[in-house]
């Protein structure tokens, strides 16, 4: 029997490779750069398998052209590129990645919080351009972790575990979610709190909200301007629950005291992007869930779901 056909859009960990090359015949995107829609458009026709990257838009365009397509799996836990409803119309499968990737993800959210806090990128610069000649008393202030309140909007996994971080360094933690989540609250020291209150209240507000037409924008001028004069905004969700022209506004005029982005609208951000020229705000490249670890045992989780459903078996971690 001929063997099934799976794409993997770029070279993901080998471990997630090998298990699929166990069974299928496969073909990775091996560029540094993702693989250009008209070849993926061209190529889809014939594979029955797809792993692709947050990067990668599967529309109603490509999956009209994939008669032999039975899975989506997504490189990721977010699933925003996929047209899931479309997916589901036509019987594909999707999965993704949840769950591994929360606390590794939440790390790069703390850590962007302690780098704006504290100014690193700033020191680090200071330091390498020789400016370094004597201690000072009024040099690179920044602001304190310990005693602030850190809001975090979304209370999901992430949300949680950046919660138990934020305590972790004796911040008192405010969240949002759609509902209070009194389970959450049993186990942790946190406030259910409106979306006004956290603006109004934080003096660190952290992303944690799924991208869909509710929450795109979510972060306007006027969300941003009930924040506090000190806040520092941090985001590891999506780029697009905040409107960039309203947050570089913002940093420009002091509204708020600095931001910490791994993810940006458009992403990536391009070189020109008055964000990059604000000493105020930390932009790294959508590396939430990038340790090695974690990206390993994501390649594992993609592969999984794509045998399961090549098996005609329900997906260990499918989207519906
Ligand atoms: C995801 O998997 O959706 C995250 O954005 C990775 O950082």
């Amino acid at each position: 029997m001929k063997k099934e056909k799976v794409f993997i859009t770029r070279r993901i960990p080998e471990k997630g490779i090998e298990l699929l090359q166990k069974q299928y015949e496969v073909e990775v995107w091996s560029d540094e750069e993702p693989i250009p829609r008209d070849i993926l458009l061209s190529k889809i026709q014939n594979f029955g398998g797809l792993v692709c990257m947050l990067s990668d838009k599967i529309d109603k365009e490509l999956m009209d052209q994939a008669p032999k397509l039975k899975v989506i799996a997504n490189y990721a836990v977010g699933f925003d590129n996929i047209d899931v409803k479309y997916a589901s119309k036509k019987g594909i499968k999707v999965g993704n990645t949840p769950g591994v990737l929360t606390e590794t993800t939440a790390d790069l959210a703390f850590s962007l919080l302690m780098a704006a806090s504290r100014r690193i990128t700033e020191a680090v610069e200071y330091v390498k351009a020789g400016k370094w000649h004597t201690w000072g008393p009024r040099l690179l202030l920044g602001y304190d972790v310990w005693g602030s309140t850190l809001g975090v909007i979304g209370f999901g996994r992430i949300g949680q575990a950046m919660a138990r971080r934020g305590l972790g360094f004796g911040m008192k933690v405010l969240y949002h979610s759609r509902t209070p989540k009194p389970e959450a609250e049993e186990a942790m020291d946190v406030e259910y709190a409106s979306l006004d209150e956290i603006y109004s209240q934080s003096d660190y507000i952290s992303l944690h909200i799924n991208l869909n037409e509710s929450s795109k924008g979510l972060i306007d001028k006027k969300a941003l301007n009930q924040m506090k004069s000190n806040c520092i905004l941090i985001n590891t969700a999506r780029g697009a629950v905040i409107n960039t022209e309203d947050l570089i506004d913002a940093l420009e005029t002091s509204k708020i005291a600095g931001a910490g982005l791994d993810v940006t609208d458009p992403e990536p951000i391009p070189s020109d992007s008055k964000l990059l020229k604000l000493n105020n705000c930390i932009v790294v490249p959508h590396i939430g869930s990038a340790s090695y670890a974690t990206r390993s045992k994501m390649s594992v989780m993609a592969a999984e779901n794509v045998i399961a459903a090549l098996s005609g078996e329900t997906l260990p971690y499918e989207v519906k």
